[in-house]
């Protein structure tokens, strides 16, 4: 088999070549004449005369070349005490009939399905039925509130969202359908109906002629076959933090993204058809969309969807529990995970009370990979530990140590190396490339491959701005990093207003639109912050308005957050400060900010108003 680098250079110099032969692992109802439409940059289609079907390739062709009995997807939960199997046929025919159910409500190819769901089973046949039928799914995050899930609501403009009566945390069970009601209810687009899973810890009220019960609409559906589409028809829509609180609809089309996940599969994770493969993610998260659900089913494998933490369900032992029952090849999931758990088992007990021989990787991604954290999972689980690069708008990694085809030293705190398809350079503000060791933008050079995002949904011109207008001929992936003289990646954090909090992708922009709101501030900034699990923290900064009281201000900027936002910003952190630094020209200094939180020494800008506001913010900043 070839090396990397044959491989790497075959992707960069004859792309077309590359990724034809790799299409041919997917059954195409059409299959491809032309591989790239290079005719429109910086706007890229991978495959534009072919057609598919995803759910067909994700189940169907299993069941038919006689994988029908193995199992397809084990649903665990620990906050149930739950364990349930599918097999290859029996989530098909899940499948096929709550496409049926979908299509009786009137959904067909193109319309959109917003899907809010907790880590049932039900989420993962409602992302392939919408395949099946040609439909475009958008996955919410449980943990986003319903102005949140408003917003996407407006955006997307579902026929039908899909939902459940609640989610399970451990602490509390979150109540899902009063936030869709109030969600719906402060949209201007609202969904003819909804379909509800009713579960049995918390049963709710449906709305008569809105609302359905899952169990009732698949009782009357009958099944339907997939739905051939273009393979540059999109598949999903997947919302993402950017700068500003308006977050990006990442689109995703149906063939690139298949021949992409069925490549990296083999190539990055080293899984074979049969294979127990278990992120440990949220299907409301890409990892989840790609590596819960699409890719191990594209492959014939067996996925893990785990409801559940790596800690407190019940113990930090959860996750050797679950590889150990389910025969674990490769966990993936992100470095807070194991964070949490060595501040719980910091000798590692759990891990000695479980039979972990099944497991051959650890792949971590969603933020940086500290070395402790690698050297302690490495140490204590004794296989190779794999940091890995991406982002929800490329859908697949970036930059990783492809297991599948060459096994390189690891270097603690680097990625390793771009993935085939990835052109990787390392640019400075002037456009020019950085040498080995220097730090600049990380970008890669246009056309990105297939499985990556198209564009933004309905928003060109959004897309071609946020994304490939810095540097023309590049994508901008938004982080800052180097090589080093071996060809090393290193990825050091963002570059922008986007900060990750325990693998969640958030937006301090949109945190700082939220505190705005509030009738006593005057200004404020929100920035990221070091957190010892969380790996970041959002903090925020506010200037009250005069005469303004403070009086259980933080409390309530707390809250609202949590209300606006969701409880997944984990925003706790608020100081009243007497004023932010700035420019001259009022831009806030957030990153000169940032450096001092975080104990790195910015360089203060010669075009700051008042150097003795940033001087007063040092005490209350510095870590
Ligand atoms: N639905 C509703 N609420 C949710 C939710 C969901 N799906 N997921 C999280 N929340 C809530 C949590 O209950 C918590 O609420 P609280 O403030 O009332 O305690 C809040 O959102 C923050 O959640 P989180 O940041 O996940 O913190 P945590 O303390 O509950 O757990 C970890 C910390 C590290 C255990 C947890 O973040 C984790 O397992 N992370 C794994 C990373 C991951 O899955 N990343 C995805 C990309 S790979
Ligand atoms: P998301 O789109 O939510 O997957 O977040 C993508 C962002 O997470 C990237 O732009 C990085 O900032 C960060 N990220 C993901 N994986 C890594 C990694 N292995 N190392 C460093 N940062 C990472």
């Amino acid at each position: 088999m070839p090396g990397y680098r044959d491989l790497f250079d075959a992707s960069i110099t004859d792309p077309e070549a590359f990724w034809a032969d790799a299409a041919t692992a997917v059954t195409w109802t059409r299959a491809p004449q032309r591989i790239l439409d290079d005719s429109r940059p910086p706007f890229y289609r991978w495959f534009p005369d072919a057609e598919l079907n995803t759910c067909a390739n994700a189940l169907d062709r299993h069941v038919d070349a006689g994988r029908g009995e193995q199992a397809a997807l084990i649903y665990d939960s620990a906050v149930t005490d739950t364990q349930r199997t599918y097999t290859y046929r029996e989530l098909t025919d899940h499948t096929a009939r709550f496409a049926g159910a979908l299509r009786d409500l009137g959904v067909g190819q193109g319309d959109r399905v917003i899907i809010y769901m907790p880590m049932i089973p039900e989420a993962v046949i409602a992302m392939l039925a919408c395949a099946r039928l040609g439909a475009v799914h958008s996955v919410v995050f449980g943990g986003f509130a319903p102005h949140e899930l408003a917003v996407r609501i407006d955006d997307v403009q579902p026929a039908v969202i899909v939902s459940a009566s609640c989610g399970i945390e451990p602490t509390r069970i979150v109540e899902y359908k009063p936030m869709l009601d109030a969600a719906i209810g402060m949209s201007e687009h609202p969904p003819r109906h909804c379909v509800v899973v009713q579960r049995d810890t918390h049963r709710c009220e449906l709305i008569e002629g809105r609302d359905l019960d899952w169990s009732d609409a698949m009782a009357a559906a009958s099944p339907v076959d997939p739905v051939p589409v273009a393979a540059t028809d999109p598949l999903y829509v997947l919302y993402t933090s950017g700068t500003t609180g308006k977050p990006k609809g990442i689109v995703r089309d149906n063939g690139g993204h298949a021949v992409a996940l069925l490549w990296s599969m083999k190539h990055i994770y080293d899984i074979a058809p049969g294979d127990v493969f278990w992120a440990a993610s949220d299907v409301g998260w890409v990892v989840g969309h790609s590596y819960i659900v699409y890719a191990p089913l594209l492959l014939g494998a067996t996925t893990v969807l785990y409801e559940g933490k790596p800690v407190g369900t019940p113990d930090p032992g959860a996750f050797w529990r679950v590889i150990s029952e389910h025969g674990v090849k490769a966990l993936f999931t992100a470095p807070t995970a194991i964070r949490a758990i060595r501040k719980e088992d910091p000798e590692g007990k759990h891990v000695g009370e479980y039979d972990l021989s099944t497991l051959k990787y650890l792949y971590l991604a969603g933020e940086r990979l500290d070395p402790d954290t690698y050297h302690w999972a490495a140490e204590k689980l004794g296989v190779p530990v794999i940091d890995h690069w991406w982002q929800t708008e490329t859908g697949w990694p970036i930059a990783a140590n492809p297991m599948g085809t060459e096994q390189f030293p690891i270097k603690a705190g680097s990625p390793t190396v771009p993935m085939p398809g990835f052109d990787v350079h390392i640019l400075r503000e002037d456009g020019s490339g950085c040498a080995p060791e220097q730090e600049g933008a990380i970008c890669i050079r246009l056309p990105l491959p297939p499985g990556t995002l198209p564009t933004l949904w309905h928003a060109d011109a959004r897309y071609e701005q946020s994304y490939l207008s810095e540097y023309p001929g590049y994508y901008l992936t938004g982080d800052g990093g180097h090589f080093d003289t071996d060809g090393y990646l290193f990825v050091m954090g963002r570059i922008d207003d986007v900060i990750n909090v325990a693998g969640h992708r958030l937006s301090t922009g949109a945190i700082e639109e939220v505190l705005a709101t509030h009738p006593a501030v005057a200004e404020c900034a929100v920035i990221g912050v070091p957190d010892e699990i969380k790996g970041q923290a959002p903090r925020g900064l506010v200037v009250v308005k005069a005469g303004a009281s403070t009086d259980g201000l933080a409390a309530e900027l707390i809250q609202l957050v949590r209300d606006e936002i969701g409880a997944v910003a984990a925003f706790r952190l608020v100081d009243v400060v007497p004023a932010l630094p700035k420019t001259r020209s009022g831009k806030i200094l957030r990153k000169t900010m940032r450096g001092l939180a975080t104990g790195r020494d910015e360089p203060v800008p010669s075009t700051i108003e008042d150097p003795t506001v940033l001087e007063k913010l040092g005490p209350i900043l510095r870590p």
